[in-house]
């Protein structure tokens, strides 16, 4: 029987995370895992699974260096999620408790929720120190909004916190931001329409779209809801495959030349240049 099962996320991997402040090293226990529902739950560049395997890797032998007992459960599609895994490694090692920083990503957090009851066994859901803001601030935040935008809240954090203000402006002062997308400048005032086939989840759409407009913003404007994150050309979430047109990529900081002619694009940085184009999100 060990103490407590410290369970660590992929994206938690720092030696100051809470779930290892009150670690006992002869007694606790961690648990990491590359499960295939967390790897398939969206599309990734592959470069970035590559990254995040290996940087989950290298973290847990860094663990064992430092002397922690670490149980690392490497990518094997059969080991589809946390819980199904952490059921099967709990039963081998009957731990007093769980503990887990809280998660980043809710749909995560509403997996580990329903460890406890479904376990049996006590689970800790510590905060996550790394951040400017806790929860409950921004909870408190929210309540009184009639409307939530992201940008009103990173304000209120860049006033509290004296970051990226302009030195001569009283933050006190700011009460509004006018924000552009750096691609949208670059686009001509071209009015063209074509049509967009778009292909995600084994499902085909067609949209009308005008090429004065990013081609993430007509799909999204469609209410289509394929994924993206940054919309910056760095992170690409919002990776698809050209089958048919042409489209010119204003930022790419991904995206190789081989993997460029081989028909990927990051569709946040795409702009049309035919009047009929294919994309497909699922084969990338
Ligand atoms: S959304 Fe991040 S690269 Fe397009």
């Amino acid at each position: 029987m060990v103490g407590n099962l410290v369970v660590i996320l992929g994206d938690q991997l720092s030696l100051e995370i809470s779930s290892l402040e009150k670690i006992k090293k002869n007694e606790d226990k961690i648990l990491m895992m590359e499960v295939s529902n967390e790897i398939e739950y969206v599309n990734h560049h592959k470069k970035k699974l590559v990254l995040i395997l290996s940087a989950m890797r290298h973290f847990a032998d860094e663990l064992k260096k430092n002397g922690f007992n670490v149980t690392y459960i490497e990518f094997d599609k059969s080991k589809k999620n946390f819980t199904k895994e952490l059921e099967y490694q709990c039963t081998k090692c009957n731990p007093k408790s769980i503990k887990i920083t809280h998660p980043s990503e809710y749909r995560v957090l509403e997996e580990v929720k329903k460890w406890e009851k479904l376990l049996d066994i006590p689970v800790t859901i510590l905060e996550d120190t790394r951040f400017f803001c806790k929860i409950d601030e921004f909870s408190e935040w929210a309540e009184s909004r009639k409307e939530l935008k992201m940008e009103n809240f990173y304000q209120q954090m860049r006033k509290k916190y004296k970051i990226l203000i302009d030195n001569k402006v009283n933050p006190e002062k700011i009460f509004f931001e006018l924000f552009k997308n750096k691609v949208s400048e670059k686009i001509s005032s071209n009015n063209d329409e074509g049509q967009i086939e778009i292909i995600y989840d084994n499902c085909s759409n067609k949209i009308n779209f005008k090429s004065s407009e990013i081609l993430l913003d007509s799909i999204l404007n469609n209410n289509i809801d394929v994924p993206y994150s940054c919309q910056g050309g760095v992170c690409s979430s919002c990776i698809a495959r050209i089958k048919k047109g042409k489209i010119d990529m204003k930022t790419n900081q991904i995206l190789t030349n081989q993997e460029i002619n081989e028909g990927l694009i990051l569709t946040c940085q795409s702009i049309p240049k035919s009047k009929n184009i294919i994309i497909d999100f699922d084969d990338v």
